[in-house]
Formats: structure tokens, C-alpha cells, sequence
């Protein structure tokens, strides 16, 4: 009998703010959904939360905060394995190896993460800024990883690594794994409330933009009443015309798992008003749920798992860096 080998599949979220429903529909969602489908590695990224200042206190906060949500979000450490980044030593150290063998000024220079968050004067930007992308092709590839579920964001980040490791591999010798990007049809991108031009984002935007996770439920169902509409008034999903319909369709279909099109069809005679008082709904009682499994799981607990996390990739970790030091010449 022939036994299926299982994928492996690594994502990230990095603790620089407060999680919110695009990192929750764009990401965690989807992993939750395929913990059966492979050999599943989910991270808190925290030396890429350091690549803009961070208060030390939040950072930590967040940290633990972020581990907590996957496990309300039903990630199952039974199934999968979840660690924090700067445990495990070898992802720096790959970075640096990377830096050096085979990324290029030139690359990273292309990233429009890099590009939009540098906006206000490359002077004051930090090297890790630039460089994060690196590390995060370093994440993904210390562990032979076949499919890094992220949203449309992370893709072009996901692209490079794929480079980074096929000029390594060309120049040494087989060494990496080349993995590929997975993104949902819809919900890649959710976009702000407020502003539905730009994506829903940790850091940019203000409060009303997002959704947070740990939002209070009732005021999180003001800021859907309160979500840009556009002119007009059909509830139809058509993202050039209708932004922020769009996007309020899209964040409807993900909560209730209907589709967009059964949505449409149900709020066909209604204004604008109603179907906002439905998702907003929709919304408060998704929170509610979410935030009654979150408040159950203690801090000592999230760091077990970190520390359990980390037990089992060690091994992992420190052998395939072996293996890229002997391929470069290192001792
Ligand atoms: N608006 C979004 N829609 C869909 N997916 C999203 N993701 C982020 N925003 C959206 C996905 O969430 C995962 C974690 O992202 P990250 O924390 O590593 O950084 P990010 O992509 O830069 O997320 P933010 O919220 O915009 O953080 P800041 O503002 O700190 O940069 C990724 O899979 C991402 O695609």
C-alpha cells in the first residue's frame, strides 16, 4: 500500500498591533482549515514586529496574545505545531546566510511592503525594515515547506523566497525545498472599513478601520454601521464601483460561510442600512463566540505551547542549517 507523504505548510503573523479580521479571514481562518491537509507550522513572528519601533511591554503582550488567538481560532496543537520565532536561533542565522548568497539589494528594493511603509524618508528607516523579507524566506524555508498560506499581501514576500531559494540551489546544489503561496478567492485582501481603497491593516488607518479581534463586540458592530458605503444604494459586489459593499459582502459571505451571490439575492430590495445591521450582527456575535474561547486560555498556557512548539522544530532547524553551512563551507 502506497503511503501519501504530507505537505508541509508554514505561516506567520508578526505582533506588531492588534489583530483584525483581515488577518483573522485572510489567514488564520484558512489555516484552521487545512490543520488535516499537512503537516501544519504556524508561527508569532516577533523579530519581524521589531522592524518598525515597538513598545517592549505590547510587544510582549501581543506576543502571548497572538498565540492565544490561534488556539481560539482552532488551531489545534494536536494537529499542528505553533512556536515563536526567536526561539528557535537558526531562523536569524539562515537570514544571514541568505543575505549573503543569494539575495540582492535589488530585490528587496522592489518589495512595495518596503516601498509603502518607507513612505516618510528612507533616512529614518531601519536596515530590518528592508531586510525583513529575508527572514522571512528563511521562516519558510527551514523547513522544506511546500505551501505558505497567506493573504495577497505576503504573496509578492513569498515570490522572493521562491528566487532566493532557486539561486542558492543553482549556485550549491540542491539544498531547498521550493514552496508556493496559497490565497483564498476571496478574502485575500479585506479591506478598511473606513477606507476601502487600502487594505484592512495592524498599523495604518486608525480605529475605525478595523475590526480587531479582541474589539468589544457591541462597538465593534458600530464600526460596521458606521463602514464606508458608496454612492448608489444596491447591495451588489462589484469591487471597482462599490468598494465598500464589496467589501462588507466579502466579510459577510467568510463569517456566515454563504455565498456572495446568495447574499445578494437575499438583500436585493434592501437598503444599505439593513444589510449593515445584519453583518454587524453577524459580527458581534462572531466576536462574542471568538472572545469567550480566548478569555478561557491562560498566559501560562500560550507559553507551553510556545515552548512545546519550539521542543519539536529544534531538531528540524538545526539540521538543515547544518546542511546549508556544509553546502557554503562553513565548519
Ligand atoms: N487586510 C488583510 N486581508 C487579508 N489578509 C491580510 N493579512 C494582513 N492583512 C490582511 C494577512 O495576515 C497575515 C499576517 O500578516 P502579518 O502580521 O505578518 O503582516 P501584514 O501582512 O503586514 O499585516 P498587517 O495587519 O498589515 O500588519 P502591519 O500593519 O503591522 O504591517 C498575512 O498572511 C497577511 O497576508
Amino acid at each position: 500500500m502506497q503511503t501519501s507523504i504530507k505537505k508541509t505548510i508554514f505561516s506567520g503573523i508578526k505582533p506588531s498591533g492588534d489583530l483584525h479580521l483581515g488577518n483573522y479571514l485572510g489567514a488564520i481562518k484558512q489555516w484552521v482549515a487545512m490543520q488535516d491537509d499537512g503537516n501544519c507550522i504556524f508561527c508569532v513572528v516577533d523579530y519581524h514586529a521589531i522592524t518598525v519601533d515597538q513598545n517592549p511591554a505590547e510587544l510582549a503582550k501581543r506576543t502571548l496574545e497572538i498565540a492565544k488567538i490561534y488556539l481560539a481560532a482552532g488551531i489545534d496543537p494536536k494537529k499542528s505545531t505553533i512556536f515563536k520565532q526567536s526561539d528557535i536561533k537558526e531562523h536569524t542565522e539562515l537570514a544571514w546566510i541568505l543575505n549573503c548568497a543569494a539575495a540582492r539589494m535589488s530585490d528587496l528594493e522592489n518589495m512595495t511592503q518596503f516601498k509603502d511603509k518607507s513612505q516618510n524618508g528612507e533616512e529614518n528607516v531601519g536596515v530590518g525594515l528592508f531586510d525583513y523579507p529575508v527572514l522571512m524566506a528563511a521562516d519558510i524555508l527551514l523547513y522544506d515547506t511546500d505551501a505558505v498560506p497567506v493573504g495577497e499581501d505576503q504573496v509578492q514576500h513569498v515570490e522572493l523566497t521562491r528566487d532566493l531559494a532557486k539561486r542558492f540551489n543553482n549556485k550549491f546544489g540542491e539544498t531547498f525545498r521550493i514552496p508556493k503561496a496559497e490565497t483564498l478567492k476571496e478574502g485575500a485582501r479585506i479591506m478598511g472599513l473606513e477606507n476601502p481603497q487600502k487594505k484592512m491593516s495592524k498599523s495604518e488607518g486608525g480605529d475605525n478601520n478595523c475590526v480587531y479581534l479582541l474589539d468589544d463586540p457591541e462597538k465593534a458592530a458600530k464600526k460596521i454601521m458606521r463602514a464606508t458605503t458608496d454612492s448608489g444604494s444596491g447591495i451588489k459586489y462589484d469591487k471597482e464601483n462599490k468598494p465598500g459593499i464589496s467589501n462588507l459582502l466579502v466579510i459577510y459571505s467568510l463569517l456566515a460561510d454563504r455565498k456572495i451571490s446568495d447574499i445578494e439575492a437575499e438583500f436585493a430590495n434592501s437598503g444599505y442600512g439593513e444589510f449593515k445591521a445584519k453583518l454587524a450582527e453577524i459580527v458581534q456575535n462572531f466576536l462574542t463566540n471568538f472572545q469567550k474561547r480566548y478569555y478561557n486560555i491562560s498566559n501560562p498556557k500560550a507559553l507551553n505551547i510556545f515552548k512545546s512548539g519550539a521542543k519539536t522544530l529544534n531538531r528540524k532547524a538545526k539540521t538543515k542549517l547544518e546542511v546549508v553551512k556544509k553546502k557554503i563551507g562553513i565548519l
